[in-house]
């Protein structure tokens, strides 16, 4: 059986994630595509979905409506018409002890003119047998409208409580994936990211087959009480405390893959931006074979572009995302090692 869903992904990588997921599920088909959401039909289980490292938050969706105004009030209004319909949704995914409540997404002012209606449809839903808990339910049948568009159908991850241990302290996950899925994954990689920080990049590459990966950054601290929460067994990596300008002395093994994430929030701060990109570029070209790929996440278009000039086509850029991040704009490059 297929079933609908709707998954958020980063604003501009949404056809990279069409490519990821058709990959990752049975019988993947695209129904929609607008900026920051993907709805898909697929066979797989609903739980396969709410696992996917490569989108954020999910839904399992009973029904879309096109409507052209008063969208979630509208939406809300059919729920109340159709109990019967809803039930017999929320019996075919979720067992019987489970609870919920009805959530409208919009913004905190909009909020108070949904309350009554939601207030009643949770009663509707009570008096047709439902378990509604306000306060902590195991689910939310979630109303929501993108472009125009009103959805309703129960969000399967994306919970506060849901941010695992994988994703604390590190870029979120999806991006991860996306820049590793740029990477061209291969059994025989020998992978880096040189500043690693809590680690989820290499993490996330682990999920897949590879000869060999390497974890670097100034402070492995970050890094080693990840693994240790994770339960990780060291033996999948090789941890190395060094600066990126030291790293080639350290690592002898030829790189072919190298992803990373520079440094982001202090490098604004650092005396000479300029400085440390041209370092890091030194760096990747001594790390890195002919023909090895690099990925990298940077807001610094500019300086990036200059550091692959300056290379005199040592590197070049195969590929430019821009991508929202946190509302703030930035780029993923996937620049190849040609000389
Ligand atoms: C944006 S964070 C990486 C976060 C990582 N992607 C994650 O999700 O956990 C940048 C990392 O670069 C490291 N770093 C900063 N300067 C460095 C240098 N000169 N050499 C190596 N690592 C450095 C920082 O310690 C920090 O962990």
């Amino acid at each position: 059986m297929e079933n609908l869903y709707l998954s958020q992904v980063p604003d501009g990588v949404e056809d990279l994630a069409v490519v990821m997921l058709k990959n990752l599920l049975v019988n993947f088909k695209v129904e929609n595509i607008s900026s920051g959401f993907l709805t898909y039909k697929t066979s797989g289980n609903w739980k396969e979905v709410s696992a996917l490292d490569c989108v954020g938050t999910s839904y399992v969706l009973l029904r879309s409506f096109i409507l052209l105004n008063n969208v979630r009030m509208k939406v809300l209004d059919w729920c109340m018409q159709h109990p019967g319909v809803i039930m017999s949704f929320l019996q075919m995914y979720f067992s019987q002890g489970q609870t919920f409540r009805v959530v409208v997404s919009c913004s905190s002012k909009e909020i108070g003119k949904y309350k009554e209606k939601i207030h009643l449809l949770e009663k509707i839903l009570k008096g047709n047998g439902a378990k509604i808990n306000t306060g902590h339910p195991d689910y939310e049948i979630r109303i929501l409208e993108i472009e125009n568009i009103g959805y309703v159908g129960v969000r399967i991850s994306g919970k506060p409580g849901d941010i695992d241990d994988l994703q604390k302290n590190s870029i979120r996950k999806d991006v991860a994936s996306y820049m590793i899925h740029m990477s061209n994954p291969s059994s025989n990689d020998v992978f880096l990211d040189p500043m690693g920080g809590a680690g989820i990049i290499p993490l996330l590459r682990s999920k897949m087959p590879y000869k060999e990966i390497y974890v670097a950054d100034v402070k492995t601290n970050t890094l080693l009480k990840k693994i240790k929460k994770l339960k990780l067994s060291l033996r999948d990596f090789t941890i190395i405390e060094s600066d990126i300008v030291k790293l080639p002395s350290v690592i002898s093994q030829p790189v072919n893959k190298l992803v990373t994430d520079p440094p982001w929030g202090y490098i604004e701060s650092m005396s000479d931006i300029n400085r440390f990109y041209q370092e890091m570029f030194k760096s990747f070209d001594k790390l890195l074979v002919k023909d090895g790929i690099l990925v990298l996440i940077s807001p610094h278009i500019k300086l990036v572009k200059t550091c692959v000039s300056k290379s005199k086509k040592t590197f070049v850029i195969k590929d430019i995302i821009k991508i929202k991040v946190s509302g703030a704009e930035t780029y993923i490059y996937k620049i190849k090692k040609g000389l």
